[in-house]
């Protein structure tokens, strides 16, 4: 996952209006100078996809995408992010969910699902830069992202099939 530079933040404001563009629509919320965009998303605008795990990051389990890039929603301040497109793990499911939601389902890619919306979007993400990417390839392309319920090999089969072309 890559770091959003937090220097577009204001850092004396203590709250505004700011208009959020998630999932394809101009959101507008109050949010404080030290917001993170993860208690925006869920609080605010109840998209609980993204969870509180590791307030650090390093579990992955918030991750969303800034302009299609792997973001951690826990460490991403919500007004450094006011002009860039947000996704969240909601914008995958629907009528028609994502490949990736299919594939997961199939391959039973999930235990508690706590780390899944986190997952899918990692895997989203990499497969659109990555098509074809070898197994080996999605193994390390997925290093942010932490299961503890360990269900790993499967989230690796889910992503592979889709490489494979389903
Ligand atoms: Fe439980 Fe991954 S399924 S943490």
């Amino acid at each position: 996952a890559e770091a959003v530079a937090q220097d577009d933040a204001p850092k004396t404001i203590a709250r505004a209006l700011v208009k959020l563009n998630v999932n394809g629509t101009d959101r507008e919320v109050t949010v404080e100078g030290r917001s993170t965009l993860l208690e925006v998303l869920r609080y605010q605008l109840d998209l609980t996809g993204a969870k509180p795990v590791s307030m650090d990051g390093s579990s992955g389990a918030s991750t969303v995408l800034i302009d299609g890039k792997p973001v951690m929603a826990s460490t991403t301040l919500a007004l450094a992010v006011r002009n860039k497109k947000i996704q969240t793990v909601e914008s995958l499911g629907g009528e028609k969910p994502d490949e990736v939601c299919t594939a997961f389902v199939q391959h039973d890619a999930e235990q508690c699902g706590f780390c899944t919306p986190g997952f899918v979007l990692a895997v989203r993400a990499f497969l659109d830069k990555n098509p074809k990417a070898t197994e080996e390839e999605i193994r390390s392309g997925l290093n942010g992202n932490i299961c503890r319920c360990g269900t790993y090999a499967n989230v690796i089969e889910a992503a592979v099939s889709i490489a494979k072309g389903g």
